[in-house]
């Protein structure tokens, strides 16, 4: 059959989709397989009907490629395509509904405030930083590859940052951060690859120490121990499950000082450049990135 490789887009994480889809749509081609390329940002959808695509793999990053809403049009068009299901999108795109189901099932999630555009006063910052502690991660709730993202120590750095974070979205979330490591899982066909640990100079692992740095380390595998790698992978597991993710994804977490995981968040278009960590993970687990790519693909149906 014909596949659609859909990246780019017009969300914030264009660039990044350019890269992650690039490099997939190349993997298919070595691999045989007769794949194009579709930016929905200089195409429209009918025309995938139009050019006779049998499926998509959606390797768009961020909204309006990985929230759900063209996961609805796909669907209206019985073309099947890859990964997450409508609910799960919408869900996994908004890091505070999320955190809100996670929690609700008794999954552990660091504490957290939502700061609304409609009603936000700055004058409540410096109860809010008494609240959640010394450091608080500041965050867009439907954004990716840290974009709009801030991590304050003070209540005028709040005020700044949610100012900051609301030309992205108008619903900000205020979460507590996490002392300590920074952990990934990546999940294909109901199993989870080996865990990642990531490390970087900068304040936090942000768009930089994503994509620009060459200061970010990674270690796969983690150095975590047999039993607790287990347990983290059951944790993403049990998590991608709640918020309705299916066929691949990734889950990204904070280890404290004490050995705890807190979920932080869901990913169901993870990132598939060449500094991405689904393809770091894959590989240690011996599937090589065009392996990777197919094994993508055949989540499509
Ligand atoms: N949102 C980026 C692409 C990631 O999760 O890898
Ligand atoms: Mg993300």
């Amino acid at each position: 059959g014909k596949v659609a490789v859909m990246f780019g887009g017009r969300s914030a994480e264009r660039e990044v989709s350019l890269r992650s889809g690039q490099a997939v749509l190349s993997a298919l081609l070595s691999a045989g397989v007769n794949a194009h390329g579709f930016d929905p940002a200089e195409s429209e959808l009918h025309q995938l009907v139009e050019q006779k695509f049998d499926r998509v793999l959606i390797m768009l990053h961020g909204r309006g490629g990985e929230d759900g809403s063209l996961q609805g049009a796909l669907q209206q068009m019985n073309m099947p395509y890859t990964g997450t299901g409508v609910l799960g999108s919408a869900l996994c795109m908004d890091k505070i509904r999320s955190k809100q189901v996670w929690q609700s099932l008794g999954l552990p999630t660091a504490n957290y405030e939502i700061a609304d555009k409609r009603d936000f006063n700055a004058a409540n910052c410096s109860d809010i930083m008494s609240r959640l502690g010394d450091l608080v991660m500041v965050k867009p709730a439907q954004e990716g590859s840290s974009i709009g993202m801030a991590k304050v120590s003070n209540a005028q750095q709040l005020a700044a940052a949610i100012q900051q974070a609301f030309e992205y979205d108008d619903k900000v979330l205020l979460e507590q951060f996490i002392q300590g490591s920074e952990y990934t899982v990546s999940l294909l066909n109901g199993e989870a690859l080996p865990s990642i640990s990531m490390s970087t100079p900068r304040d936090f692992y942000d768009y930089e120490a994503k994509y620009q740095s060459n200061t970010t380390e990674y270690f796969c595998p983690s150095g975590l121990s047999e039993e607790q790698e287990s347990a983290l992978a059951r944790l993403a597991l049990d998590a991608f499950d709640a918020v309705a993710g299916s066929g691949w994804g990734r889950i990204d977490f904070m280890q404290d000082m004490l050995g705890q995981f807190y979920l932080l968040e869901a990913n169901t278009v993870p990132g598939m450049t060449e500094k991405s960590l689904v393809p770091l993970a894959a590989k240690q687990a011996g599937l090589s990135f065009a392996q990777l790519s197919l094994a993508v693909l055949a989540t499509a149906g």
